[in-house]
């Protein structure tokens, strides 16, 4: 399995005999949002409702305005956190606190919504493809009564690290094991997220701490996870079971995307764009954002 050619990706490689195995695969399911969205909905389905404290992805890929030039009109939150990464397009955001910004292929928007936040989010474009993901992450009860708060990175300040074989990998969170560092921060789940392009034959090692819950989601190509060399096919969510980090084997040119966390472990009450521990909590949220004390 090694390349001949590169030393790089070997040098890095962990002893693989606590490496995940692939324990769930889903396709999710397709979805509206917003103002008439198409999206494919892949965390947050009643086959899987949540990857603790992964509460919901969203994938949305259209080339058809129609899909998506709707967009995500003024809508609140309230604990949790909002994370938005885009492949190809540009979204705009507003909020309620004044922030504006776009968002453009390679930059993340990591926003922490705490005790709420009303927002939109707007393609910011007429034709072409849009292409990205939105993932919700949980706050600890401690944490979800904060101020809202924004970690934001265009493409050029998100972490590339580039092997000599051509492939890639955009470290948004966690560390790479040749150590490259994620821009964002977060002290609660200590997240890993990175987008991961690789060339044909190559392999990609990468520890997550066994705590941590992790999937990868295979946006493109051909990859083998796991010494059960587990084959996943384009647009899939592969759930990766125990073990030390995660093996993947391009067997042609792949791009996916790997994420992990440490969960919870706590009560979740969720109702619509409001994420809390209890019911009050919830009913509290909508009577809030109704009583505009967002
Ligand atoms: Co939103």
């Amino acid at each position: 399995m090694e390349k001949s050619d590169s030393t790089f990706n070997k040098d890095n490689a962990r002893d693989r005999s606590a490496t995940r195995e692939v324990v769930h695969v889903s396709h999710g399911q397709r979805a509206t949002d917003g103002d008439g969205v198409k999206l494919t909905r892949i965390i947050g389905t009643p086959e899987l409702s949540m990857i603790d404290p992964f509460l919901l992805l969203d994938a949305f890929e259209s080339d058809n305005p129609d899909d998506y030039i709707g967009g995500f009109p003024n809508h609140p939150h309230r604990g949790f956190e909002t994370v938005t990464y885009l492949l190809a397009g540009q979204m705009r955001h507003r909020d309620s606190a004044g922030n504006e910004g776009v968002i453009k292929p390679g930059g993340v928007q990591w926003m922490t919504a705490g005790r709420g936040i009303v927002h939109s989010e707007m393609p910011e474009q007429v034709d072409g493809l849009l292409m990205g993901f939105q993932l919700w992450v949980n706050l600890p009860a401690s944490a979800k009564m904060s101020e809202p708060g924004y970690q934001e990175f265009p493409a050029e300040q998100v972490a590339l690290e580039q092997w000599p074989s051509g492939s890639t990998i955009r470290v948004i969170a966690g560390r790479t094991n040749a150590g490259t560092d994620g821009a964002v921060n977060n002290d609660f789940v200590t997240p890993l997220y990175m987008d991961v392009q690789l060339k044909a034959g190559d392999d990609f090692d990468q520890s997550i701490p066994p705590t941590h819950n992790a999937f990868l989601y295979h946006v493109d190509g051909d990859v083998s996870i796991g010494q059960a060399q587990t084959g996943l096919g384009a647009r899939t969510l592969a759930v990766l079971g125990e073990g030390d980090g995660v093996w993947a084997h391009a067997n042609k040119d792949s791009r996916f995307i790997l994420i992990a966390g440490q969960p919870l472990n706590e009560p979740v009450a969720r109702g619509g764009p409001f994420v809390m521990n209890t019911q009050a909590e919830l009913r509290q949220a909508f009577d809030d954002f109704q009583n505009n004390r967002f």
